[in-house]
């Protein structure tokens, strides 16, 4: 079993500026993030943040960028209500406050010397894209690499530019599927579990990744078990409502588990019994 060193910074709040912002979609904004004392994050990919607005509340997001060779990181927040809303009207230069990273990311250790099959539905492209950027970072320590993404409609696909770059890649095998088309849309259509057994993968040496939202985790663990992964090759990343986000409070408990502490990647041999997490 391989050992992660986890950061856990209790709850010390730190000073960050936003340093670039782009709008992804309709409700999905890209923010480029640095903390104030110029430290890097020092994340894995799979762990989140708290952020923090002063006089608002606080909100836990993934990690959406590499931790590979850089001071700053990004996150992707889909505005739903009151912190992600505000979040969504702050600009490049304006300040914010930052506690974490938390929780267990996806195990990279574990996963070297393997292939891998990431499966993405929606918004769980963000922390995703922090197990891709790492991956093709590091791109001779991994075996074959399948990406496969999933959305309702082909304007909320995220960070657009990046699929064509992964789609034009020699050393990874890219494909994307959309519920509903629109009249320019030339590619699939059908739920995300509609590529997998198209997928030539090696199941013994193959480690699924999959976030999404959570009616898609029942389906897709089916066909990934159909296609013969073992159940602990299999990891999965849950969002739970959250509040201290380390661990304190409890808000996020599933059984004896804590989803920020124990999550919010797991491995599905870990949490197949408990009903409420799947
Ligand atoms: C580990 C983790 C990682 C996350 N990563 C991201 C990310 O990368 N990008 C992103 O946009 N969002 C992410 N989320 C979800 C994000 O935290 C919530 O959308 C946010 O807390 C909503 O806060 P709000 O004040 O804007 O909305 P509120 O006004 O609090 O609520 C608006 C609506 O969102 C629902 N909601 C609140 N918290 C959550 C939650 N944790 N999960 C699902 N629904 C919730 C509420 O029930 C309500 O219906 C993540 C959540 C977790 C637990
Ligand atoms: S959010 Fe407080 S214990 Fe997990």
């Amino acid at each position: 079993m391989e050992k992660m060193v986890i950061k856990d910074s209790g709850y010390k709040l730190e000073k960050a500026k936003i340093l670039r912002t782009k709008q992804l979609t309709d409700k999905e904004k890209f923010f480029e993030i640095a903390l104030g004392n110029g430290q890097p994050l020092d994340h894995e990919p799979g762990q989140f943040i708290m952020i923090s607005l002063l006089g608002i509340g606080e909100v836990p997001i993934s990690v959406a960028s590499s931790p590979s060779g850089r001071d700053s990181f990004d996150v992707c927040v889909r505005a739903v209500g009151k912190v992600t809303n505000a979040l969504h009207k702050l600009k490049a230069g304006d300040e914010i406050g930052i506690r974490g990273p938390y929780g267990k990311g996806f195990p990279t250790r574990e996963l070297q010397g393997n292939d891998l099959l990431i499966i993405a539905g929606g918004l769980g492209l963000a922390p995703l894209r922090s197990l891709i950027h790492y991956v093709l970072d590091n791109r001779r320590d991994f075996g074959k690499v399948h990406i496969l993404l999933g959305c309702k409609q082909p304007k909320e696909l995220l960070f657009g530019d990046e699929l064509e770059e992964w789609n034009q890649r020699a050393d990874l095998y890219y494909a994307c599927t959309v519920d509903r088309a629109d009249p320019d849309w030339a590619g699939n259509v059908g739920l995300i579990t509609t590529l997998i057994p198209g997928v030539d993968i090696e199941p013994a040496r193959t480690f699924a990744a999959v976030v999404g939202p959570p009616v898609m985790y029942n389906f897709v663990i089916k066909e990934l078990l159909s296609k013969g992964i073992p159940e602990r090759q299999i990891l999965l990343s849950f969002e739970r409502n959250m509040k201290c986000g380390n661990g304190k409070c409890g808000r996020c408990q599933i059984q004896n588990l804590y989803c920020c502490q124990d999550g919010p990647v797991f491995h599905y041999e870990k949490i197949k019994n408990l009903s409420e997490a799947m």
